[in-house]
């Protein structure tokens, strides 16, 4: 064996043993199940509309557009276990839309690496590796730039939302997953956490990624809310 071709098989040995350890870690983030009491009621009286954000392609805009809405705020990321919520999101806007609801998706990379793209990238993402399949967000779900929920640089309206609703797990997660620092109580947990904001713009709820049951778990809520005046 040449030298150089003794280094190859070293690396390639060292490249399979990295390979294996991945492939026996369990999958990372909250096991995948059905958890419907993991949600708690937030307490404010302040709305989200004033918050900037940041779009896909770069520009910056407040949610004023979204007043008299009911709103879900969902923290998203593509290569998740959860990304396959994505496939009831278009669902339910079509059945809520005639009475002012939709979806807000931001994504964020601080859990495991798992939204790693650029914003340019995104929707790509998401129609060809997952869900895959061609898959296309529904035209009313807007889907922002990505951004920090926690962590030294948590984006002001997650810092906003996380100090008023209160966290809805006593374990957050496993230290090695949490792309960020510092770690706080009352963190979103993993992608696919959940705020459901009123006609008003004031977050009442705030629900696990697990509280979910393609759907079942939240749309009492948003039912709920539809029923108030804006
Ligand atoms: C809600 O917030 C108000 C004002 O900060 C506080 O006085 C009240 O105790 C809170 N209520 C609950 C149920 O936490
Ligand atoms: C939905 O919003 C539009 C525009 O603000 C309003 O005209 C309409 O009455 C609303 N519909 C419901 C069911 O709230």
């Amino acid at each position: 064996m040449t030298h150089l071709a003794k280094i190859s098989a070293v690396l390639l040995l060292l490249a399979c043993a990295v390979r294996a350890q991945v492939a026996s870690t369990p999958r990372p983030g909250p096991a995948v199940i059905d958890e419907s009491t993991r949600w708690t009621r937030c307490n404010t009286t302040r709305n989200v509309y004033d918050f900037q954000m940041s779009q896909l392609d770069g520009r910056f805009t407040d949610l004023t557009a979204y007043r008299g809405k009911v709103l879900l705020i969902i923290n998203v990321a593509t290569f998740c276990a959860y990304t396959q919520q994505y496939l009831d999101f278009n669902g339910i806007i079509d059945r809520y839309k005639a009475q002012n609801f939709t979806i807000l998706a931001f994504p964020c990379n601080q859990f495991y690496l798992q939204e790693p793209a650029e914003n340019h990238e995104l929707l790509n993402g998401l129609m060809h590796v997952r869900p895959g399949n061609g898959w296309k967000p529904h035209t009313d779900m807007k889907i922002f730039g990505k951004l920090e929920v926690n962590g030294a640089n948590h984006h002001p309206l997650y810092e906003f939302v996380k100090g008023v609703c209160p966290q809805t797990v006593n374990d957050l997660g496993i230290m090695e997953e949490l792309m960020y620092n510092p770690v706080r109580a009352n963190d979103v947990t993993w992608n696919f956490e959940k705020y459901l904001i009123d006609r008003k713009g004031v977050p009442r709820f705030r629900f696990h990624p697990t509280a979910w049951s393609n759907g079942r778990v939240v749309t009492p809520y948003i039912e709920q809310l539809l029923r108030e005046r804006a």
